[in-house]
């Protein structure tokens, strides 16, 4: 069996990832860290200064992380440290975060890190892709909506369209909302909507003259999220050590988009 330890436990995404990873009869659900100690699904959380000795002695074989950035951080030095592979799915990492993170991982654990560990979502970023390909001269509006709670913004998975975009148009400007007198110039437009318990919107809209193209992705239940990085979880075990996408675990053909 498959020995399990989740970061962010007592959280919305720890506690759906906890309770699939309890029914799961290929996993072993070994305990839990968060700011506060408790349990969930029969096992002992602890408080997140304990990690290092939580890790020696459950000795997980995976660790899943849903976090908040600067925990992230330490929490995946904490697992390296301690030979765990590692899922991670927290968003909202600075680039110097995310030189800190692979320098924890390259050489040392594989890794599959993604901002969306939702199947669609991976879909959509390819079909993003292949719109941006083929519409090269649409504006181009990018939306997303998510619940009140939400702290970082743009989303992950906006941030990741954004980069899919950039990679296929060349670096354009972002103008983040819009008040006044503005001209559309060739800048991509971000909209973010934070309200009530909306799991995960985005959108991304192509408008050119007399038409527009739109492809949007919708999450009903964040159990989208968790089936994703539980079945990461199983993919990671035995990979050589370093860093892989959701697109690696999808066996999806083309770039693997984080
Ligand atoms: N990649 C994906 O598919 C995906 C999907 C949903 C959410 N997310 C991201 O996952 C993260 C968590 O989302 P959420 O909705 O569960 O948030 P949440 O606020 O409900 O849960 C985060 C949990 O982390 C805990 N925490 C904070 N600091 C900690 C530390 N040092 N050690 C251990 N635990 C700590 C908090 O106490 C909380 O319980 C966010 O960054 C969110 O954007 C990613």
């Amino acid at each position: 069996m498959i020995k399990v330890a989740v970061c962010g436990a007592l959280g919305r995404m720890g506690m759906t990832i906890g309770r699939i990873v309890n029914e799961s009869p290929e996993f072993q659900l070994v305990g839990g860290i968060d700011l506060k100690p408790g349990s969930f699904y029969g096992v002992e959380v602890f408080e997140s200064s304990k990690i290092d000795d939580f890790l020696a002695v459950s000795k997980p074989d995976v660790v899943i992380d849903f976090t908040v950035a600067a925990a992230a951080v330490e929490n995946i030095r904490a697992a390296a440290r301690h030979n765990a592979a590692l899922i991670v799915g927290t968003t909202g990492f600075s680039d110097i975060q995310r030189a800190e993170i692979a320098k924890a991982i390259e050489g040392h654990v594989p890794a599959v890190i993604s901002s969306n560990f939702s199947i669609g979502v991976n879909i959509f970023w390819q079909l993003v892709r292949e719109a941006a390909r083929l519409l090269p001269e649409y504006d181009i509006e990018v939306t997303e909506a998510h619940h009140r709670y939400k702290k970082d913004a743009p989303s992950g998975t906006a941030k990741t369209i954004l980069q899919i975009l950039d990679e296929e148009l060349g670096e354009k400007k972002k103008q983040y909302g819009r008040e006044g007198m503005m001209e559309r110039g060739s800048e991509i437009g971000v909209h973010v909507i934070r309200g009530g318990d909306i799991v995960g919107d985005h959108s991304v809209m192509f408008a050119g003259n007399f038409e527009t193209i739109e492809l949007s992705h919708r999450a009903y239940d964040r159990s989208v999220f968790a089936q994703g990085a539980v079945k990461a979880a199983y993919w990671v075990m035995g990979k050589h050590p370093g860093i892989y996408g959701m697109g690696d675990v999808l066996n999806l053909t083309g770039k693997s988009d984080r």
